[in-house]
Parts: C-alpha cells; structure tokens; sequence
C-alpha cells in the first residue's frame, strides 16, 4: 500500500514516515520545506535502509498535487500539512488561513479527482477551547481560542460536511495532545525555527546551553503546584496511532474521531524535574505572568482510541524526556 504523506519532512511526520516503513507501507511524502529540511527524509531513509519518494511541492499548488497524483498510485493519505505557532497564527491570520484551510481543500479535491477516499487528519486538542473539566472525551463540545485553532475546527468541520455528502469517503480525525520526545537513535527530532513557543523544545534547549533559564508561564493556576497540566505523549507512540488508523480505514469505518494522548496530565514543574533526570543537571528556571490563552489543564480520555483501534500509548514521561534530550546533545542545531 502506497501511503502520501504530507507535510513529510516535519516533526510528527518523519516518526510516522519511520513507522509506515516498519510496517511495509511505500511512503510518498510531499512537503515545500516552510518548516522542515530535506535531512529528516534522508535520516529516516538511511535509519530504514528504504527509499521515500520525496516531493518538494506546496499542496496549494494544484497543478503540482495532480501531477503526483498521477504519478504515483495512492491508496491513502495521512495530513500532516500545516502551519501551528498560535502566536504566530494571531499574528498573520490570513496566511494560516489560506495554507491550512485551502491547503486542505486543494487535496481534498485532487483527492476526489484520483478516486483516492481514505484520509487521515491531523487535528489537536486545542479543539476542545477550554475544557469543562477532565478527562476529555471526543464528543466533548468543541471551539476555538485564536485563529491556528479554528483552521483545525473548521476543517474537521469541512470532512464532516464532505462525509455527509459522500459516504464512500473514510476520514479518521485525530486530535493530538501534546506531542514531544523524538526517535530513540536521537537522529531524527523536533527542530524548531528560533526560539521554541512549546515548553518541551524550550526545556531542551536551556538542558544544552542553548537558552539561559525556562520562563514558568503561571504558577496561580488551580493546579495542585499551580503550572499548567497537560498530557504529554512520545511522538513515536503518536506515530504509531497514524498506522492504527490507516488500518482502521480498510474497514470502511465512515468518519471517525480518536484522542491520541497518554490520559495522564503532568504539570510544568513535573515536566521540568523529569527533565533534570535525564540531563543529569539542575535547569534555571524563573516563574512569569501566564500566558494569554492558556489553559490550567487538559488531559485525554484516550480510551475510545483503545476500543476502537486497539492502540495505547506505551512510552512514559522518562523516556520522552530521555529521547528529547538525546536528540537536543546530538544535533545541538538542529539538522
Ligand atoms: P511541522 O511544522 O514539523 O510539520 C508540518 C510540515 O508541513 C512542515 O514540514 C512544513 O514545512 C509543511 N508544510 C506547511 N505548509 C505546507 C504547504 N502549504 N505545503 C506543503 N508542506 C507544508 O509540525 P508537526 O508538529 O509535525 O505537526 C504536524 C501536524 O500536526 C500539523 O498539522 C499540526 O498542526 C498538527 N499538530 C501538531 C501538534 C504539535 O504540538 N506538534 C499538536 C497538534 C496537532
Ligand atoms: N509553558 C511554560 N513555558 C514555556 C512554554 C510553555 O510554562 O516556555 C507552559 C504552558 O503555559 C502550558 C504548558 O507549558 O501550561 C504547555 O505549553 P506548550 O506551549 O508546550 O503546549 P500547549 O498545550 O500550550 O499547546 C500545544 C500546541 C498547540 C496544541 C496543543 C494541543 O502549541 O498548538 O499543544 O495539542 F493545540
């Protein structure tokens, strides 16, 4: 099965790009490169010994989508094309708007015009506002606090409608909780542009040197220490749910929705001490304002995913930090 993957060199994508070729699946990955570079493939090429067949091209070229599509034979593709900085998506609205709303219409539609109805979608937990309360479950109300999030609303949104239009098509959405750690062999990682906005990144770069102290977004929340709780997940078990889902979509299941987080909440602090276990060294860190938008806490209720897909994640908040930091020494900048 042939399997194309967009937005294939970024962070999410090159752990599931590694698990695809696991899994025997040919990976077809398209990217324009705004905010990856060509080493992830050739890292994950070289660590798999197998060739991904790499497209630098922009999903809102049309013209550019058609031609792979004709080129290649699809079976499914798993969406992973985006822009996700909220600040940044606060700034420039226009720009998130256009890239990842209409980004996602063009495949839409060259998908339609190949035959090609198996889709899987990266959403986020950002979709659920400011929870009710916790664990959250996927049929919980769903809303938008800046413009990054509302393009992951309105999409889910778009599939719904395309669904009700179209039966034949299998949508799976999955909405990610907070993704860090990277690849065990510390060759392929997260690798922000500038200064990270996630806590992890962040962590990892004040871990090598790279930034002075970690800045505490809050410590007045209604959290028992009073940062914010949040469910950090191993990217490699998140990439492993991408595989679950593809095979869910053979079954011909509709359109479909799954939480992919641990359905344990940590807290800034907590993330911060097991950090210094796995980098052997106190990290400065200094508590400031909270940070407009933010929320006291969000974990998943991961078990929908459990039911129906048969996949839970395996890896704990040790490893996570481990792997963060493997990858942070080895590639100080980066790829
Ligand atoms: P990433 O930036 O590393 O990967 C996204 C990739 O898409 C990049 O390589 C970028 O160059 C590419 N891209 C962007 N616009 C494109 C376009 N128009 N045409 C072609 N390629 C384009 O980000 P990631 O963390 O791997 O996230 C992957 C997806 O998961 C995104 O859709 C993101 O919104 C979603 N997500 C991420 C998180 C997270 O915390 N990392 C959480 C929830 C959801
Ligand atoms: N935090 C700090 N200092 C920092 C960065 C973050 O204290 O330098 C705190 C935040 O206040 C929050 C926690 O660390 O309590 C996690 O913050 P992140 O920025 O790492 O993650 P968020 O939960 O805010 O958001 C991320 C993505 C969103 C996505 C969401 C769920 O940025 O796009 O996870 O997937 F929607």
């Amino acid at each position: 099965m042939k399997i194309l993957v967009t937005g294939g060199a970024g962070y999410i994508a090159s752990h599931t790009n590694i698990e695809l070729l696991n899994s025997g699946y040919e990976v077809v990955a398209v990217d324009n490169l705004s905010n990856s570079c060509m080493e992830s493939i050739m890292r994950v090429e070289k660590l798999k010994g197998k060739k991904i067949h790499f497209y630098r091209a922009d999903i809102l070229d049309k013209q550019a989508m058609q031609s792979i599509f004709d080129q290649e034979k699809i079976d499914a593709v798993i969406h992973f094309a985006g822009l996700k900085a909220v600040g940044e998506s606060c700034s420039i609205p226009l720009t998130y708007f256009r890239n990842n709303l209409s980004g996602t219409i063009n495949l839409l539609e060259v998908m339609q015009e190949f035959g090609v109805n198996n889709f899987v979608f990266s959403s986020s937990a950002t979709v659920y506002g400011e929870p009710e309360r916790v664990p959250v479950t996927e049929d919980f109300p769903l809303s938008a606090t800046n413009p990054y999030g509302r393009t992951k609303l309105m999409i889910e949104e778009m599939l719904g409608d395309l669904y009700q239009s179209d039966s034949s098509w299998n949508i799976a959405i999955l909405r990610y909780f907070n993704p860090i750690g990277a690849h065990e062999s510390g060759e392929i990682g997260e690798d922000p542009n500038g200064i990270p906005n996630n806590l992890v990144p962040y962590v990892a770069k004040v871990a090598a040197g790279v930034l002075e102290k970690i800045n505490v977004f809050g410590n007045d929340y209604d959290t028992p220490d009073g940062t914010g709780i949040r469910d950090y997940i191993h990217v490699v078990d998140l990439a492993v749910g991408h595989i679950k889902a593809i095979e869910k979509l053979s079954d011909n299941p509709g359109l479909v929705v799954y939480n992919l987080g641990t359905g344990v909440g940590y807290s800034v602090m907590e993330i911060i001490n097991n950090y210094e276990k796995a980098c052997h060294k106190k990290l400065p860190y200094v508590v400031t304002a909270r940070r407009p938008g933010d929320i006291a806490i969000s974990y998943a209720d991961p078990s929908k995913a459990l039911r129906e897909l048969h996949w839970k994640a395996e890896k704990g908040i040790e490893q996570m930090c481990e792997d963060s930091y493997r990858w942070q020494s080895k590639n100080p900048n980066g790829y």
